[in-house]
């Protein structure tokens, strides 16, 4: 490509991503489009002559864009957000750009050092303990394998890493916890079946007390208790797991405890929010990701730990063509996970942090929270709604309930979400919860104004109301 066809088609494609950002809901939220539909219209084999330009950007926009999901849509209320912003898009750029592997201080300095100012700052806007150091990772789950294995290490004062597993080590979640904790206790070698699920309260949130009896019964079975995985924000109800009595529980165990906000760490950047966070203190990881909540593209996971030395120790790898001259004076990221080469996501970070300033990022999180509030008080008023579950952050988890057999209700509900997606205008997802199927709410999307959420309501009540008086 000659470097002037490079900076017009680089303007040309800026104007189409501000375009698109512009005009978001002039697209259905997901596309009607049938598996393979997109497969079939790519040639199966690589082109072998360099192609046009103009024809690849056309295709892009004739075969690609029919078949894309529009997660930044203001009709987004599904899963939990993903969201991008200008400032972030920007730094992308600017990142790929540069295109740096960003593996070590001296592979990038200012990669490094940039990202060590950044997690700082993170750990002061959500207030965790000073002294926790934070990494750049690409997802939660990738983080809490990370606490899975390092906890895994500490548990055995490294003797896992030389000999592989030689007890049952085990490790607890409560039964809401994201299915990451299982894949990581898969991944990490403790075996599934020293996964230990503990029931939950009427809110949703783990009982200390069960968690404590659990723990007895391995120990008294021979097995080394090791990890507690605590959620802040679960993926099915935004349930809050009580980190004190948690914690006091892991301390008087030796276990380590790692902290699974990725949806709600974003919140505690709000005063008013922080109660999540009472008793941080005995937390040895913490992840949330500011790739959700915090208006900073896919991928970007933001991983805390308590002690560096014994964290990094579990990891570093010290190959001859790795080390530097600079090794002892450094924070060398590769040794902080399981890649080697890494991104420079700590850019966008900074373009985002730095252009809302923590006081816009505490106003966006504080209007969501308040519409996902406006939207639950419709439901509460309405005779056909039920709500399933407390609604601490900008989850609202509802179903339609018209007083029909329990057993009628998981079919009418399916139908009923599949009507709402129908309309193009919003996309809900759902979950299970206590075996009743259950749709979720979630505003999070920076696009999502208060004329947007009542639409969705518009949209809900009169689905629900049509569909129960058709069967009536
Ligand atoms: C509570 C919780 N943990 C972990 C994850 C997984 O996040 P990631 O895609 O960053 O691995 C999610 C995803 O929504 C989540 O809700």
């Amino acid at each position: 490509m000659k470097k002037e066809e490079f900076r017009r088609l680089g303007y040309e494609i800026v104007d189409w991503v501000a375009d698109y950002l512009e005009n978001l809901e002039q697209f259905k939220v997901v596309p009607s489009i049938r598996p393979g539909e997109i497969k079939k219209q790519i040639p199966l084999s690589p082109p072998e002559e360099a192609e046009d330009w103009s024809q690849i950007l056309n295709d892009f926009h004739q075969i690609i864009l029919p078949g894309m999901t529009h997660w930044q849509h203001p009709g987004w209320f599904a899963y939990f957000p993903a969201n991008n912003s200008p400032a972030s898009i920007l730094a992308e750029i600017i990142t790929a750009g540069l295109g740096a592997q960003c593996m070590s201080w001296q592979t990038s300095p200012a990669a490094t050092e940039l990202e060590e100012v950044v997690m700082e700052w993170l750990r002061k806007m959500i207030g965790l303990p000073e002294g926790m150091v934070g990494v750049i990772q690409d997802t939660a789950s990738t983080s809490t394998l990370c606490a899975l294995i390092a906890a895994r290490e500490r548990a055995t004062n490294f003797e896992v890493n030389n000999k592989g597993f030689y007890r049952p080590m085990t490790v607890y979640a409560s039964d809401q916890a994201h299915s990451s904790v299982e894949k990581g206790v898969k991944i990490a070698g403790y075996g599934r079946e020293r996964m230990r699920y503990i029931p939950t309260d009427d809110n949703l949130a783990m009982i200390p007390e069960a968690l404590e009896e659990r723990i007895r019964q391995d120990i008294q079975a021979g097995a080394i208790p090791t990890c507690v995985v605590a959620t802040l924000g679960t993926t099915s109800s935004s349930a809050i797991d009580p980190l004190r009595p948690i914690g006091e529980i892991c301390a008087r165990y030796g276990l380590w405890l790692h902290v699974d906000a990725a949806y709600a760490g974003t919140a505690a950047i709000l005063p008013e929010m922080r109660w999540m966070l009472d008793g941080i203190e005995y937390v040895d990881s913490f992840v949330f990701n500011p790739h959700k909540w915090m208006l900073t593209n896919f991928d970007c996971s933001a991983f805390f730990v308590r002690r560096e030395e014994e964290y990094v120790r579990t990891f570093e790898m010290n190959p001859e063509y790795l080390k530097t001259a600079q090794d002892r004076l450094v924070r060398n990221f590769r040794d902080w996970g399981i890649q080697l080469g890494r991104r420079f996501r700590a850019l966008k970070l900074w373009f985002v942090i730095r252009s809302y300033g923590v006081k816009g990022l505490q106003a966006l999180v504080r209007e969501h929270i308040r519409l996902a509030h406006l939207f639950r008080s419709w439901l509460e008023e309405h005779p056909l709604f039920e709500i399933m579950a407390p609604s601490p952050l900008s989850l609202v988890c509802f179903r339609l309930n018209d007083g029909r057999p329990e057993e009628e209700l998981n079919k009418l509900n399916q139908i009923f979400h599949q009507r709402i997606n129908d309309s193009g205008q919003i996309f809900l997802t759902h979950t299970a919860l206590r075996g009743r199927y259950i749709l979720r709410f979630v505003v999070g999307s920076r696009t999502t104004q208060e004329k947007h959420v009542r639409l969705a309501w518009e949209i809900i009540r009169n689905e629900a109301e049509r569909l129960v008086s058709s069967k009536s």
